[in-house]
């Protein structure tokens, strides 16, 4: 059993990282006694493959508990669901001594715990992360909530849950794509924080692709650390935190200009290469660690070049409209060594476009 506690003063809280945890959650949460009641919150997957599970888990501990279901899917993390999972929260009589438990993927991550930062003006909340990229990366940081028509997480609230449970175990039934798609926010780490953790990556990849546990229980707290110590430094998003953005910046562009089909792991994969260009570009990195970036990223199959069939002007539009810009300026974070990062906004419009050709 791993523990790690975010530490964020009066809201900190622990994230436990263990395999087959999910047989012990009813157990634990009723010794927390975190909330009277439950009410877990899974898309129509996830609830198939553990929902019941858990319902019936902390029925057995004593605890009284609804299953409320939305259908799976990005597509879901929208109002109408938002406010239908309220409706029936209203329904079944929760009130503010009530608690929610996220179990899923990081939709079901940032749409229930939304639900709970506002229901009654917030209730308890549970994590219980359910894909590799939720495990390491949507369900540390407290950041919650739903997109418009208009763009993704326009609408939200930071909230942070009152504990995380991590089990290595139910990444066996993720599908490889989703699987290796976090593994793009996992070498990120690597790159931005930790040479040692990078190096890791590389010497593990098979024992990690196959899911073993172990491996994955140490690539999960590491990651987890990292976020948490990051995070913890700054909560809202002024300074350090923008280390996380690294390979984003252009990786939502390539994103947006796909429409979605190439999936955010990829194309924060594209985004990491074309950053560690930019700063190579800049005489900041190596041109051998662009290579070790490249590759590491290509051994996990992951993209690392932009289609060539794509608009390049559109890309250019999508990384100026990224919300992240401050007084029009693109700020972009760039690794200046495996393990270390600065955010620059000073970097030359020429430079970008060598890149993006
Ligand atoms: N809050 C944050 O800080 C933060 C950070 C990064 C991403 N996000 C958000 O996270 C979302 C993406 O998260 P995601 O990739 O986990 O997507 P997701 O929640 O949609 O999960 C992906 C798919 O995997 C399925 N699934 C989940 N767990 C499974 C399991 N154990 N076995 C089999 N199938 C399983 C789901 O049903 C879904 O179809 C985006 O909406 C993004 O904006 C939030
Ligand atoms: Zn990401």
């Amino acid at each position: 059993m791993n523990e790690l506690i975010v530490g964020l003063k009066e809201r900190s809280y622990p994230i436990l990282i263990d395999h087959g945890c999910l047989d012990m959650i009813g157990e634990d949460l009723a010794r927390r006694k975190i909330a009277n009641r439950y009410c877990i919150i899974a898309d129509s997957t996830v609830a198939d493959l553990y929902g019941k599970r858990l319902l019936d888990e902390l029925r057995h501990n004593g605890m009284d508990a609804e299953l409320l279901t939305f259908a799976a899917g990005e597509a879901s993390k929208n109002l109408p669901t938002y406010g239908d999972l309220l409706s029936e929260l209203a329904r079944l009589g929760f009130d503010r001594r009530d608690g929610i438990i996220a179990l899923g993927g990081g939709v079901t991550g940032d749409l229930a715990g939304f639900v709970a930062s506002s229901y009654m003006r917030g209730i308890p909340f549970v994590q219980i992360p359910t894909t590799l990229l939720s495990q390491v990366d949507s369900s540390v940081g407290g950041k919650t909530g739903v997109d418009l028509a208009e763009g993704k997480n326009l609408v939200g609230a930071f909230y942070q849950p009152k504990v995380v449970y991590m089990d290595p175990h139910v990444l066996a039934t993720l599908p490889r794509e989703e699987f290796v798609g976090g593994m793009a926010e996992v070498i990120k780490y690597g790159i931005i924080y930790d040479h040692e953790f990078f190096d890791y990556l590389r010497t593990h990849r098979q024992a990690i692709l196959a899911r073993d546990s172990d491996v994955i229980e140490k690539i999960l707290s590491t990651s987890c650390r990292i976020k948490a110590e990051v995070v913890a430094a700054d909560e809202q998003e002024a300074n350090l935190r923008r280390i996380l953005n690294f390979g984003h910046t252009i990786g939502h562009a390539v994103e947006a200009e796909s429409r979605f089909t190439i999936i955010h792991g990829q194309a924060v994969a594209i985004g990491m290469v074309a950053a560690a260009r930019i700063a190579h570009a800049c005489e900041m990195l190596a041109e051998a660690d662009v290579e070790k970036i490249r590759n590491i990223l290509r051994e996990y199959d992951l993209a690392t070049e932009i289609p060539t069939a794509m608009d390049r002007d559109k890309i250019r539009y999508y990384i100026l409209r990224d919300k992240k810009i401050v007084s029009g300026k693109v700020a972009y974070v760039l690794p200046t060594d495996i393990g270390k990062v600065v955010v620059t906004d000073a970097v030359d419009e020429g430079v970008i476009n060598d890149v993006l050709a």
